[in-house]
């Protein structure tokens, strides 16, 4: 009897795409325009990127691991140098990193905001690290230390002032990846405008989506022409067949901003919608063991992604399952990943593990009803208290 109950609930997913806008109108006129590869939409798409974020240019891309790979290469990182990122992120901004034949500096997180702890970072480029003619190197082995790449994680964001100060005292560029944060701001700044350039992901489980795809935000216009250069081939002209450097196939291509243009005009509800189901969580999961993620001081999340922290995770993921509900842990950190294993690790308590061990993302599509997640909430309450 209690499995057929089970198999009769219907399923609630983790976070699906929401297409309820001018999605399919604006791809057929995309269509019936013949303009497929650039076109009126990605410019659009690309201009309301810019007003919303306030950046002063943006590029768009094939997705937000090419954006990643462009900004480090217009941060002037090199083969051999070292770049820092936090130990819990998407493997994608890692890989970004070996792309460019670079290494990372993998930095503990702060174990309540979930994002690169600050003060540790602080301490470590004070007792690890020696600057000479402006050029920051790792004591353990003097390579240098090009760039630093906060990550937004879940659309929190790590305290920007304070990493800014240390980037200018330490000639770090700051590259922000700025993935899931389309939509959070730090003291009315909008994350990824404090960097060299930010990278944001319009992949299909983030606030919005074009299936894939991304962008680079920047406020230097030469490097905005850098990077327009980088994504087309580094071709020099229109019409000859001459690339200046090495380049890449790495454009955001117009039936896809076509859908980004509609999502862009949805965007202001769902940040709203995220920022409800948040805090339906957090009410209706009051004074159980749980643990959320604790904004950092002066932020605005856009909410992005729902997740907590139990000593049972695993238990509550198979528990959902069995309820028809998806949800999904949290990334396993980043040293812990075969490729990334010999890279530097300056570990604070392993936060990173921590977090990582006991993280359960939880369902938050902005299509969800609020009886879906009243059911979500039901079964872990049901889960954590039996
Ligand atoms: C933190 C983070 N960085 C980078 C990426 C890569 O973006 P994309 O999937 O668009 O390549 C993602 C997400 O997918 C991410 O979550």
């Amino acid at each position: 009897m209690e499995t057929f109950k089970t198999l009769t609930k219907a399923a609630i997913p983790l976070c699906e795409p929401n297409l309820r806008g001018n999605e399919k109108q604006y791809i057929v006129d995309a269509i019936d325009s013949n303009w497929l590869s650039g076109g009126a939409y990605l410019n659009q798409f690309e201009k309301k990127l810019a007003a919303f974020t306030g950046a002063s240019y943006v590029i768009g891309t094939s997705s937000g691991t090419t954006a990643l790979h462009i900004s480090l290469i217009l941060a002037g990182v090199e083969p051999n140098d070292l770049v820092i990122l936090p130990n819990l992120t998407f493997v994608a901004t890692a890989n970004a990193v070996k792309y460019v034949q670079a290494d990372p500096i993998l930095m503990d997180i702060d174990s309540k905001t979930w994002v690169m702890d600050v003060n540790l970072l602080a301490e470590f480029l004070a007792e690890q690290t020696y600057v000479k003619n402006e050029t920051c190197y790792y004591k353990k082995n003097n390579r240098r230390i090009k760039a630093i790449i906060p990550v937004h994680l879940l659309g929190n964001m790590c305290d920007m002032q304070q990493l800014h100060r240390l980037a200018i005292q330490y000639g770090l560029t700051i590259v922000e990846d700025a993935a899931c944060s389309l939509g959070s701001f730090q003291k009315e700044k909008h994350s990824g405008t404090f960097g060299l350039t930010g990278t944001l992901s319009f992949n299909s489980n983030k606030i919005i989506t074009t299936g894939g795809g991304g962008a680079i935000l920047t406020n230097d216009e030469s490097v905005a022409k850098k990077a327009k250069h980088l994504i087309t081939q580094a071709k020099s002209s229109a019409t000859d067949y001459f690339h200046d450097t090495l380049g890449y196939n790495y454009r955001l291509v117009n039936p896809l901003a076509a859908i980004g243009t509609a999502q862009m005009e949805l965007l202001p509800q769902f940040l709203q919608i995220k920022q409800q189901i948040t805090d339906n969580y957090k009410r209706a999961l009051e004074g159980l063991p749980v643990q959320f993620q604790e904004i950092t001081l002066g932020t605005v999340s856009n909410a992005w992604h729902c997740a907590l922290l139990t000593r049972k995770r695993s238990d509550l993921i198979s528990f959902l399952a069995s309820e028809n509900i998806e949800s999904r842990p949290l990334w396993i950190p980043i040293n812990e990943l075969p490729i990334f294993k010999n890279d530097a690790y300056i570990n604070r308590n392993n936060n990173a593990k921590k977090v990582s061990e006991s993280g359960i993302m939880l369902p938050c599509s902005t299509s969800a009803t609020n009886e879906q997640i009243e059911r979500v909430c039901e079964s872990v309450i049901a889960f954590l208290t039996k």
